[in-house]
Order: C-alpha cells, then structure tokens, then sequence
C-alpha cells in the first residue's frame, strides 16, 4: 500500500439558503460499506490522536468540524493532509501509519469504517509496521 492510495472524496454539498447539507453513502460517495462511525472530539490543544495503522480496515475522516491534520506514512513515503472542509473525506486503505494532529478548538473528527471495532486489527507499535510492510513479519 502507498500513501498514493490515500485519497481525498469531495461528497456532494446541497447548498440552501437555511444551510448546507452533505450526504455520505456507503458503497456510493465511499469506497466501502460504512459498517461503523466513531468522532474524535473535545481534543485539547497540543494533543495528537491515532498513531496505528490497520491490517484490513479502511476508513474515511471528516472534518466535520474545524480543522486538523493527517499525517499518513506507508513506511517509506510520509504525506500531510490539512482537513478542514466538511464535504471532503480522506480515503485511509489499509496498512498505512496514521497520525492526527493540530487541532482546531472544538474540532470534530468523523470516521467511517469498514469494520466493527477489533484491537487485533491494529498495528500500534510503529516498528510492528515498519516491519510488517517491509515483509519482515
Ligand atoms: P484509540 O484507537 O487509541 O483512538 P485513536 O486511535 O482514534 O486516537 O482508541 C481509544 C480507546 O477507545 C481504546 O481503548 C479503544 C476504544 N475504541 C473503541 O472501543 N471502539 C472504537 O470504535 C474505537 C475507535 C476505539
């Protein structure tokens, strides 16, 4: 896997003078059949989320509100992803380090993903994963 395949979705925005309303469907605007959603919230300044990568899960994150960034790293190419629009999703595929930091004051961070929650589908040690896509493990 390739920091390459992290992708950004725009979603489609159905603009209204009472407000803006985007839709996300699973299978649809998302590569996948959206079988879990969790938020990222109440964040204090300086704090950094995630650090882990998945065997199988993928997953989108949206900004839904505020802003923060995704650092994604494949194990040989790190790339930067500044979130802050509510109708853009970063496409997360497996195996790929992720870190979430710089968040905004009273930021919000959707996930959607492809799977239930499973603590043995995590990498959270970095050198795991190093040497799991190196093809050492
Ligand atoms: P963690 O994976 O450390 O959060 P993040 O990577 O987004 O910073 O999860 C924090 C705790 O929440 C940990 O004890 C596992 C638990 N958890 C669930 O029970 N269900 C979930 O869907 C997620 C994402 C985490």
């Amino acid at each position: 896997m390739s920091v390459n395949n992290c992708q950004l979705l725009e979603f489609p925005r159905i603009l209204d003078p009472r407000g803006s309303l985007t839709p996300i469907e699973g299978g649809t605007q998302v590569p996948f059949d959206i079988q879990r959603v969790y938020y990222i919230y109440d964040v204090p300044a300086g704090a950094s989320r995630a650090g882990h990568s998945h065997r199988e899960l993928q997953q989108v994150l949206v900004a839904i509100s505020g802003s923060f960034d995704v650092h994604v790293d494949d194990g040989r190419e790190r790339k930067v992803f500044h979130m802050n629009r509510p109708y853009l999703g970063l496409y997360v595929p497996k195996m790929i380090w992720r870190e979430i930091d710089n968040f905004s004051a009273g930021s919000v961070c959707v996930s959607l993903a492809s799977a239930h929650y499973e603590e043995s589908d995590y990498y959270r040690n970095y050198d795991d994963f190093l040497q799991a896509v190196r093809g050492l493990a």
